[in-house]
């Protein structure tokens, strides 16, 4: 599918956008491991969201979808049934390697792939410390999907994570539900805590201090009633195209604000975004409020280090931002842009080039320089739902109407992302 995007004078309107992912796909798989129903309101709608449902009912959990949300019946944690065929993560890495932490835990052998992108993702960062805690797990040439996965009795580990990774800390403390004893997981910065949270949420017993996560193995899980907040990083598009289309006032309703992922706020702010929350409020553990966001001059910025790790999805949206602003912006030890749905530092880099913005790449980032005009081009979502959604922004701002090419992409996480902003635009 294409997209066509004509240039526009201002966004303006109120929104509230599908939960959040991250949360989403949590949630879904703990209510599977615990005992009863569990209902999740505004549980994603994304596609990554349905195939992490689709593997938990493969799974034995039962799913069902109703007004009032999704639905999940677990049975416990050794609840799950051996799947009769291999379990499909479609484009999903958090589905796989969250998912696996799972699998490591249970005494069948599983298998689990993904699509195209997902197979050439790498996977030892979750299969070496699930080989320590004693599961049995083999991957096409030793690194990528699909996984074959014979788990059984773990044995809890103190793990430091060489690379920041929410979803290498989530498979790993979703294994250690299964290690009798306390399993260690150790953060070189921080990355997002949702999984922590959302363990607490359903009863397990978490201790967190600084970067060292505990968690105690074996707990009983119980259902939860839940309501997912809106997505910080659907809204993070919303973001920079109010803020780089004049006259535009955007009110973005029940986002999800925690901490670790509002450092996109902070960024913006910092560089000068007229950046307002409102009606703060805090549920299961995770704030959410409501952002208001006004045009405003944006002075650019450098992303590097710790920061890196908390504005990563963020990323390709933030590089249209730097073109448009004062001063460019710069990335840096921002390496795993290039192991994510598609190399983001690559295909960031082509799309600004078709619409005649100058880049300059590293092998760990880039540098956008601030102050360029955008050429309406042909761009390509590349099969990546963050390409597509980010070059729709940049194609707001472009001299002529731009095509995104593969538009669908965005489904991935945003399937209402095209109607959204149509309506913010009309
Ligand atoms: C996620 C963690 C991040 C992020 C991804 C979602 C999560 O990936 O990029 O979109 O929900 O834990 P990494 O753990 O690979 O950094």
């Amino acid at each position: 599918m294409q997209e066509k995007i004509i240039p526009v004078s201002r966004l303006n309107g109120a929104v509230r956008l599908p939960g959040d992912k991250s949360i989403s796909h949590r949630y879904a798989m703990l209510a599977a491991l615990a005992e009863g129903t569990s209902q999740i309101r505004n549980y994603s709608t994304g596609a990554d969201c349905r195939s992490t449902l689709t593997c938990l009912e493969a799974l034995g959990a039962g799913v069902r979808t109703e007004d009032g949300g999704v639905l999940v019946e677990g049975h416990g944690l050794a609840g799950f049934a051996e799947p009769a065929g291999m379990l499909d993560a479609g484009n999903s890495g958090s589905t796989l390697r969250m998912l696996s932490g799972l699998l490591a835990g249970q005494p069948f052998l599983s298998r689990i792939s993904g699509d195209e992108s997902l197979s050439r993702r790498p996977m030892q960062r979750i299969m070496l410390p699930l080989r320590q805690m004693g599961a049995r797990i083999e991957a096409r040439e030793g690194r990528f999907p699909p996984l074959e996965i014979s788990g059984g009795a773990l044995s809890p580990v103190d793990y430091s994570l060489p690379v920041a990774s929410a979803q290498v800390k989530t498979c790993i403390l979703f294994a250690g539900l299964y290690a009798e004893g306390r399993t260690t997981v150790r953060e070189p910065v921080a990355t997002r805590d949702h999984t922590e949270i959302a363990l607490r949420e359903f009863g397990a017993e978490i201790d967190k201090r600084g970067g060292t996560v505990v968690i105690q193995g074996r707990p009983h899980l119980k259902a939860q009633q839940l309501w997912a907040p809106g997505d910080l990083s659907s809204a993070a598009f919303f973001l920079v195209a109010a803020l780089i289309v004049p006259n535009s006032e955007v009110l973005i309703q029940g986002v999800g604000l925690n901490p670790t992922r509002s450092a996109l706020l902070d960024f913006l702010i910092s560089m000068g975004a007229g950046i307002r929350v409102e009606n703060l409020t805090q549920r299961h553990g995770e704030p959410a409020g409501d952002i208001r966001v006004k045009h405003s001059p944006i002075q650019g910025g450098v992303i590097e280090k710790a920061m890196t790790a908390a504005l990563i999805d963020e990323i390709p949206a933030l590089a249209v931002l730097g073109a448009a602003s004062e001063e460019g912006l710069r990335v840096r030890d921002a390496a795993e842009l290039r192991v994510k749905e598609t190399d983001r530092i690559a295909t960031v880099a082509e799309n600004l080039k078709r619409m005649g913005v100058k880049v300059e790449v590293f092998e760990d980032g880039f540098f956008v320089p601030g102050k360029q005009r955008f050429q309406a081009a042909t761009l390509d979502s590349f099969g990546d739902h963050r390409i597509a959604m980010a070059f729709a922004v940049a194609a707001l701002k472009a001299d002529g109407a731009c095509t995104i090419q593969d538009a669908q992409a965005a489904c991935v996480s945003f399937p209402e992302f095209f109607d959204i902003l149509h309506q913010l635009t009309e």
